[in-house]
């Protein structure tokens, strides 16, 4: 691994989904498989980056000479993801993070007595858009699941988020989430490229080549 289009650039990268705890024996999270991520993880250690993972509960081995640290809260993804991006060069953002966390979570487990009960959930932080806000200079990829309007979507978040890149991807109807295979269409300020439906380690193959042209190409 001493050549490679991203030897010695260090990249951090979220993935998986993340945990929000109800009460000590349940959470609430989603069908993140962190399958894309992981793999993500392994090629881009493959063109030579130096990968950190932050990651959420997933069945996954980390991928060979990527270090990896497990979380389960947004709010622990935060402040790993601030923490590992200080030094990095590339942050990418493909953790399904929970919108909402609850809001006071029960020290106790929770017996059922009422016929009804609520759960009061309060926003989460923004992770992706706090490292920008935090570290105007780094190159930013993230992901975008949609379920609709998927190009619209997906541009809105690469300006508002102030993204270098955004990777999106259709949702719902059993497509890409807990999926082995994915098809992207990949955006940037002034350009854009389809990576056609494939095996998420061959996806990952590509999106990685791509992250490491734009990454280069920003640079000079
Ligand atoms: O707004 P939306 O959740 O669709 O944006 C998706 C992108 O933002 C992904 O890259 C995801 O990892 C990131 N994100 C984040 N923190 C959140 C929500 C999303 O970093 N709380």
């Amino acid at each position: 691994l001493s050549e490679g289009p991203l030897q010695g650039v260090k990249v951090v990268l979220t993935a998986g989904p993340t945990r929000e705890a109800i009460d000590p024996v349940r959470f609430i999270s989603n069908r993140s498989s962190g399958k894309m991520g992981y793999a993500l993880a392994g090629a881009l250690r493959a063109l030579g980056a130096q990968v950190t993972l932050l990651s959420g509960p997933t069945n996954l081995p980390a991928p060979p000479g990527v270090t990896r640290i497990e979380i389960e809260t947004a709010e622990q993804l935060l402040e790993q993801s601030l923490a590992a991006a200080r030094i990095a060069d590339v942050f990418i953002g493909a953790a399904a993070v929970a919108d909402y966390r609850v809001e006071a979570p029960a020290t106790e487990k929770i017996k059922k007595n009422e016929a009804k009960m609520a759960i009061s959930l309060a926003r989460n932080p923004d992770i992706i858009a706090q490292v920008r806000e935090a570290y105007p200079q780094l190159f930013i990829v993230g992901f975008a699941a949609e379920t609709e309007k998927l190009e619209e979507h997906a541009l809105g978040k690469l300006k508002r988020k102030k993204l270098d890149m955004i990777a999106a991807n259709w949702v719902g109807n059993g497509r890409a989430f807990d999926r082995d295979e994915n098809a992207l269409s990949v955006y940037w300020h002034g350009g854009a490229q389809e990576l056609a439906q494939a095996d998420k380690t061959r996806i990952a193959r590509e999106l990685a080549a791509l992250i490491a042209q734009r990454y280069a190409a920003k640079k000079s």
